[in-house]
């Protein structure tokens, strides 16, 4: 049984036996004691002065005796300030849990079954007419380590994408590589179909807003221009084309966002992210507008004399919101109907998770209040996860276009940077191949971009400074990783099984080493937060306050010289249960540790 349930246990009974009153679980309040008092676990007594009718140091007195003489084994000493009762707990106990973490690899993880809740999260959701940017790269790292965050919290998850693949972005796309492309693919022009792609995009937009400059400097007006341009005209024809199966269309459509998708793909596998189950707005738009017909059936939306279809949300405080245009075609909203039906069909989801950009906070307002009208049961409670912008420094890697940050630069530069900084220590590595060195220059570029980016607060407006983020020193994904490498250094130069006898429940604990054993512990609480409240970020945080304390711990105290063979048994094992904390903790936020650096 946890230190914790033995002392409420014992605190409930003896309660009961001196003011003959029952206790229930939550009355037991339990802390962690403050750093100026002596003890590790304080147990609040003011809820019981009630029942003692006595001032709250003598409560605290009277129920510390007791506890004493209850659990002998486990509590070595009292003391009482004002209405906390601070226990000493003895090295003993402390040397058991410790022995317990570093034997279960699962440490701080609830177990998942059939019968758990089954959590779907929805990330990363790109159009197919642009390669990934900087703000895709937050949505990715957030998406995934929420994924691990559920999972580590007993639920069953199914990572998702939608794919936005149809639409007039795409033809612009495609009708910029139709005009000016010359049968450029990927292989001939040596890009990755996602970038080739976008930069038709930019293609299409230079030149039509060439055309609209044209028509108003012949006395246009500019929203008339932008409306009658030939280039857009164009690209709505090939819209109702493609919605119309025009197979020389499709055959098109179909090549060029084959190419995107294994771009992404490329980019999705450095960002080490994936999915389960990705669905495309081409296949769920159409059952998006018969939902919204059949909803428009049932009487829960209206048809304007245009023949438009609406949601009236006026009596939840919004406002009206078209569903199906007057000409039949759906809007992003239908296409959100559509996937959800698709994906209840799929999977019996109990949560659904978005995961998408604060800009869009009003969109998932609506589509909660629709799913739940049309009888989705989780529609009313689903979690929109919602997160703020990150920019670069100004001038920091303006991409091509100018004004956005591309994935693949970023990440290409993170790798190089790690590489560079780290060449000195990296390379005095005894025997390191070259091979070697990138990949732990990859694993640190990474951990740099993944750290820095997830100990924010998801919904706050970031900078992410790539200099900063690869700092050795400081609250960064490096410093953590150097404290993982240096770790399994010390244990691979012990090169021995760590074995705690008899005589290591014997040995007393100096201070220091049982606040870092109850860090430890505490990295169970900070998983349960992360998950409560969505928060990746306490993960992080977590992680950087157990290296901080082992670093001291480390500082003060020998382990592969220290003499007495208990002790240091005893710090191996401390240590090896750091390192395994510090690598489930990173591993839930999606970043790896090296074994050397
Ligand atoms: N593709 C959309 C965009 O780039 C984001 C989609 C978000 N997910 C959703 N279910 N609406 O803005």
């Amino acid at each position: 049984m946890k230190i914790e349930d033995r002392i409420t246990e014992a605190v409930k009974a003896i309660v009961e036996e001196l003011y003959g009153q029952p206790v229930a679980d939550k009355m037991v309040q339990l802390q962690q004691t403050r750093a100026e008092f002596d003890g590790q676990i304080t147990l609040v007594v003011f809820p019981f002065t009630k029942m003692s009718r006595k001032a709250p140091d003598a409560t605290a007195q009277e129920i510390g005796e007791r506890l004493m003489a209850k659990l002998p084994e486990v509590i070595s000493g009292y003391n009482a300030v004002k209405g906390f009762l601070n226990l000493c707990i003895s090295s003993s106990q402390w040397i058991k849990l410790l022995q317990e973490i570093q034997t279960n690899p699962k440490f701080g993880f609830l177990p998942v079954t059939d019968e758990s809740p089954l959590v779907m999260i929805e990330y990363s959701s790109p159009n197919t007419n642009k390669p990934l940017h900087l703000g895709h790269v937050r949505n990715n790292l957030l998406g995934w380590a929420l994924a691990q965050v559920m999972a580590a919290n007993g639920n069953r998850v199914v990572k998702t994408n939608i794919v936005n693949d149809r639409g007039i972005h795409i033809c612009k796309s495609m009708l910029a590589w139709l005009k000016w492309g010359n049968g450029e693919t990927p292989e001939t022009s040596g890009k990755k179909g996602d970038h080739l792609i976008g930069d038709y995009y930019v293609a299409f937009d230079k030149h039509y807003r060439e055309e609209v400059k044209q028509l108003v400097s012949q006395g246009m007006d500019e929203e008339q221009a932008k409306q009658e341009a030939p280039l857009i005209k164009e690209a709505h024809e090939m819209l109702v084309k493609w919605e119309q199966n025009d197979p020389e269309v499709r055959a098109l459509w179909k090549q060029m966002n084959e190419w995107v998708y294994a771009g992404f793909d490329e980019t999705y596998q450095a960002l080490g992210v994936g999915f389960d189950k990705i669905y495309y707005e081409s296949e769920t738009y159409l059952e998006g507008r018969e939902k919204v017909e059949e909803g428009l059936g049932k009487g829960l939306f209206y048809r304007r004399p245009d023949g438009s279809v609406w949601a009236d949300l006026t009596d939840e405080g919004l406002d009206e919101k078209l569903l199906l245009r007057s000409d039949g075609t759906s809007v992003y909203m239908t296409q959100d109907i559509g996937t959800a039906k698709l994906r209840f069909q799929d999977y019996p989801i109990d949560k659904m998770i978005y995961v998408v950009g604060n800009e869009q906070n009003y969109h998932f307002q609506v589509l909660s209040i629709l799913l739940d009208r049309l009888g989705f049961k989780w529609g009313k409670d689903l979690v929109h996860f919602s997160y703020g912008m990150v920019e670069l420094p100004n001038g920091k890697m303006k991409s091509r276009e100018g004004t956005v940050v591309d994935a693949d630069d970023l990440v290409a530069a993170m790798i190089r940077d790690a590489k560079e900084l780290s060449a000195d220590k990296v390379n005095k590595l005894e025997g390191i191949t070259e091979q070697e060195a990138q990949e732990i220059a990859r694993i640190v570029g990474m951990g740099a971009l993944k750290y820095f980016i997830l100990k924010v607060d998801a919904r706050k407006n970031m900078l992410f400074n790539p200099e900063e983020s690869i700092d050795f020193n400081g609250n960064t994904g490096p410093f953590i990783q150097y404290t993982y490498a240096r770790i399994q250094s010390i244990l691979r130069k012990w090169n021995n099984e760590i074995i705690l006898d008899e005589k290591a429940f014997e040995t007393e604990l100096a201070d220091k080493e049982i606040s870092l054993i109850q860090k430890l512990q505490g990295f169970e609480a900070a998983v349960r937060q992360a998950g409560q409240d969505y928060n990746p970020s306490c993960i992080a945080n977590y992680c950087y306050e157990l290296v901080k304390e082992y670093n001291q711990f480390y500082h003060d105290f020998s382990v592969l010289k220290e003499e007495d063979k208990t002790k240091q048994q005893v710090r191996l094992m401390i240590s090896a249960a750091v390192g395994q904390v510090i690598k489930n903790g990173m591993g839930l936020l999606g970043i790896e540790v090296p074994e050397r650096m």
